[in-house]
């Protein structure tokens, strides 16, 4: 059993016998995952990414930051979209926080604004800065408009130098962004062919903008490896049970949101990257459980209201970080004007903790909302990667069990095609 990630479905209002009903699906579909026959196997390459990973590429993608550094790059443009940002976001954040000024990495291609851009440019133009340029195709219309943009002001400043200040991770072989590296001789990495975007943070798609924040990547991986030995095999297979008691809040129960919740604000875009894994891989054929997300305590002074006394047709699957590294002690005032005296001593985190029994109890037993708890160690890279396989598998159980193909996205096309008509493209 690994100390990483704990499961606990104390607050779920689903029996064991219940879980236990699903068991023979389970197996059949655990043997589909295993052995690639479920639909999109050519998709889940992720599955034994963590000890296949090319070893000399994560190399490379050390060496290259470590080149860029060397120039004197202090800032780093990530453009990318979708799976090809939300990775290497959600992780900066997680890692090293998500107010962290040293991190220097600022994202744009993930929307379509001028004043982002502006920004961005505001922030950089007076250090030395490079770009990573994420994108499979090298046709998505949001990056591809930033890179354009960001790629002409970097060459403007730096001339002839630019080109060893731009990376680009791309298809291995073709697609526009692929074209175009080669001919401007910039470096490239690969984005497997084998792994969909938002299974893609293992990757180079996300492991390149990490390594420039001086994220250990190769922990991260590890804690992938982890999770792998252990989610792989059908025994006590935590991500599978996450998975059944989903499906069985979604179809038994009728509930058709779930809240996933964190406590600390630096999981905000870790609660975005799910949103995407979960949304794309399971809303098909008029199917799908709606993710949604809340930080707390924050989001109790506005959603708390709707979650604890509105309808009830949702769940919430909580994220809570048991450790915390950095610790604020409240001290004793002598006038204790704010009467706050009672809590001398006690840290921030002990006082969160004491919160979020108190919003469990309060919502799934007072309120009928299950509470799916998942506890995860702590902020580090190891944790991360554990949990980003846990879900990877929870989502690709949850997907099979509700007999959709966890591993397209068919309808993230429609708008594209509206979008390039108006523009007359
Ligand atoms: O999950 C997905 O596949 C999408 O979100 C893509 O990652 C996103 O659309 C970006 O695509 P591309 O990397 O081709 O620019």
């Amino acid at each position: 059993m690994n100390n990483i990630l704990d499961l606990n479905l104390q607050y779920a209002n689903v029996s064991e016998d219940e879980i236990k009903n699903t068991e023979e699906k389970v197996a059949n579909i655990h043997n589909n995952i295993i052995n690639k026959l479920g639909a999109g196997a050519e998709f889940t390459d992720w599955i034994s990414w963590p000890e296949n990973y090319d070893k000399e590429e994560v190399e490379q993608i050390i060496q290259k930051v470590n080149d860029l550094k060397s120039k004197g790059v202090e800032k780093l443009v990530v453009i990318g979209i979708g799976g090809s940002y939300l990775g290497a976001k959600s992780a900066i954040d997680f890692v090293k926080g998500s107010i962290n000024f040293q991190n220097n990495i600022f994202f744009a291609g993930n929307i379509i604004s001028s004043s982002l851009i502006q920004q961005i440019e505001n922030q950089i133009k007076d250090s030395k800065w490079g770009i990573c340029v994420i994108s499979k195709s090298g046709t998505t219309l949001e990056p591809s408009l930033a890179f354009r943009h960001f790629e002409k002001k970097l060459i403007e400043k730096e001339q002839d130098n630019a080109k060893d200040l731009i990376v680009a991770v791309t298809d291995k072989e073709k697609g526009t962004l692929k074209m175009l590296a080669e001919k401007k001789g910039y470096k490239t990495f690969v984005v497997p062919d084998g792994i969909g975007g938002r299974f893609s943070g293992i990757t180079p798609v996300g492991l390149f903008a990490m390594a420039f924040a001086n994220i250990d990547i190769k922990k991260l991986l590890h804690g992938a490896k982890i999770a792998m030995d252990d989610l792989t095999k059908l025994e006590n297979n935590i991500a599978y049970k996450y998975a059944v008691v989903r499906f069985i809040l979604n179809t038994k129960r009728n509930l058709f949101a779930e809240w996933f919740i964190s406590y600390d604000s630096d999981l905000n875009m870790t609660l975005e990257w799910l949103k995407q894994l979960f949304g794309e891989s399971e809303g098909k054929d008029g199917k799908g459980i709606l993710p949604i997300s809340a930080i707390f305590s924050r989001d109790l002074h506005s959603l708390g209201q709707i979650i604890q006394d509105g309808v009830k047709n949702t769940f919430e699957t909580t994220i809570w970080i048991n450790e915390s590294k950095d610790e604020i002690i409240i001290e004793e005032n002598k006038d204790n004007y704010d009467g706050l005296n009672y809590l001398t001593g006690k840290t921030m985190h002990e006082i969160n903790k004491q919160a979020f029994k108190g919003v469990v109890h309060a919502h799934s037993v007072e309120g009928g909302i299950p509470n799916i708890i998942i506890t995860l160690k702590d902020k580090s890279e190891e944790s991360l990667g554990y949990l980003w396989y846990f879900f990877f598998m929870g989502v690709t159980m949850s997907a099979y069990l509700n007999e959709v193909n966890p591993f397209n996205q068919p309808g993230v096309e429609l708008y594209k095609k509206n979008m390039f008509t108006n523009l007359k493209k």
